[in-house]
């Protein structure tokens, strides 16, 4: 008996060492040898990537090539996280450069990353209004020739990346907040079918790898997630092949939180289709401060047990995980601190907030 207590309370006192140090490290503290040790035993299994594979999801984190010189930066993007997902490098303008030439220099070093850090790669996109290359948007384009130079992208580029790539956002934000569909060149001069093409063709050309449609402001149940659940009944119907629907989560305090992202997830799931969170910030009004980062900490922790409630909710992605590389101050002056790593690589309440979320200290 006092054997088994002494063992107990020496295991008790282990997982206290080794949280506090699992603590320390992800404060950036630096730990003695005793704690290292501690942190090789407890510490392995205490990242994101860990804490949700016990769930099975995965927890990702966006990433850029610029960024990617910087050591401390890719040190933590490699031991936190098991996806990842190009923020710009698989993007028309960047791998079609000019029609017909293909650069797959910029999304092969993420893959190439991936590979290093045995995470794996969500593709992000291939077809989308925006970040398209000049040859494109510079001239107009009957509806056959337009189509030619579609299926040709699609092809090329998932075929490129067949096997180093387990889902793509084949089409991105095809949607006005209203539930229309979204203007684009596509739109305009192919039709709605463009969506359910784009699918094919890139089931064609890799016929293992999830195909998803990726939209901002779909967390919640309105009129734009409800065209989304349309479309997806449409094309599930239709025997199309789709299999996920990536809901970017971009949210601002400001704005509230989705309520209804669960409810969400669960429709979808109903349709038989995965849900994904691929791009999940939460940004407010600068300056931040405690009760800010308080409300946001909640934010991120109810939106990881929404994504845990739902099994068809494979995993969430941060769009990026820092601060320092945060799309949100160059695209909303005055908003920012969006991310669960500040700029000096630190961790912040919501930090702590989604590893609770995720059953760990
Ligand atoms: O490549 C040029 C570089 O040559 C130039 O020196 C520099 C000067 O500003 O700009 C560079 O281009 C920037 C590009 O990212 C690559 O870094 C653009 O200005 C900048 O606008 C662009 O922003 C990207 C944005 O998409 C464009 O809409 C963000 O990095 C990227 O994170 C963001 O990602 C999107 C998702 O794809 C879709 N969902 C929304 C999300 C946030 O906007």
């Amino acid at each position: 008996m006092r054997t088994t207590c002494t063992a107990i309370r020496s295991r008790t006192r282990l997982r206290l060492a080794g949280a506090l140090a699992a603590v320390l490290v992800a404060a950036g503290v630096a730990t003695g040898p005793a704690a290292q040790a501690g942190e090789e035993r407890h510490g392995r299994d205490s990242t994101l990537a860990e804490l949700a594979q016990r769930h099975g999801r995965y927890f990702g984190s966006a990433t850029d090539n610029p960024e990617l010189t910087d050591g401390a930066y890719t040190a933590l993007l490699g031991r936190e996280f098991d996806q990842i997902t190009p923020g710009n490098g698989m993007k028309w303008y960047a791998t079609e450069p000019q029609q017909g030439v293909f650069d797959w220099s910029a999304g092969d070093e993420i893959v190439d990353l991936a590979r290093a850090n045995h995470q794996k790669v969500r593709g992000h996109t291939l077809v989308w209004h925006s970040q398209l290359p000049d040859w494109l948007t510079g001239r107009d384009w009957t509806a056959d020739e337009l189509r030619a130079v579609l299926k040709k992208h699609i092809q090329a580029e998932v075929r490129h990346y067949r096997g180093k790539v387990f889902a793509w956002d084949v089409v991105n934000e095809a949607f006005n907040e209203d539930g229309t569909y979204r203007e684009t060149v596509f739109y305009n001069t192919l039709g709605p079918g463009y969506i359910a093409d784009a699918l094919r063709w890139a089931h064609e050309a890799d016929p293992r790898v999830k195909l998803y449609l990726n939209d901002y402001n779909i967390e919640a149940v309105g009129p734009k997630s409800d065209a989304y659940y349309r479309l997806a009944k449409d094309l599930r119907a239709q025997g199309v092949p789709l299999h996920g629907i990536g809901l970017q989560t971009h949210l601002a305090l400001q704005y509230g939180y989705p309520t209804t992202l669960e409810d969400n997830l669960r429709r979808f799931a109903r349709l038989g289709l995965d849900t994904a969170l691929t791009e999940v910030d939460v940004r407010m009004e600068l300056p931040a401060d405690e009760t800010k980062l308080a409300t946001q900490a909640d934010w991120y922790r109810q939106l990881t047990e929404d994504c845990l409630a739902v099994r068809r909710c494979v995993g969430i992605t941060l769009w990026d995980y820092t601060d320092k590389y945060s799309w949100i101050p160059g695209f909303f002056p005055g908003e920012g601190a969006a991310l669960p790593w500040d700029e000096q690589l630190r961790p912040k309440p919501a930090y702590f907030a989604i590893r609770e979320a995720l059953g760990g200290r």
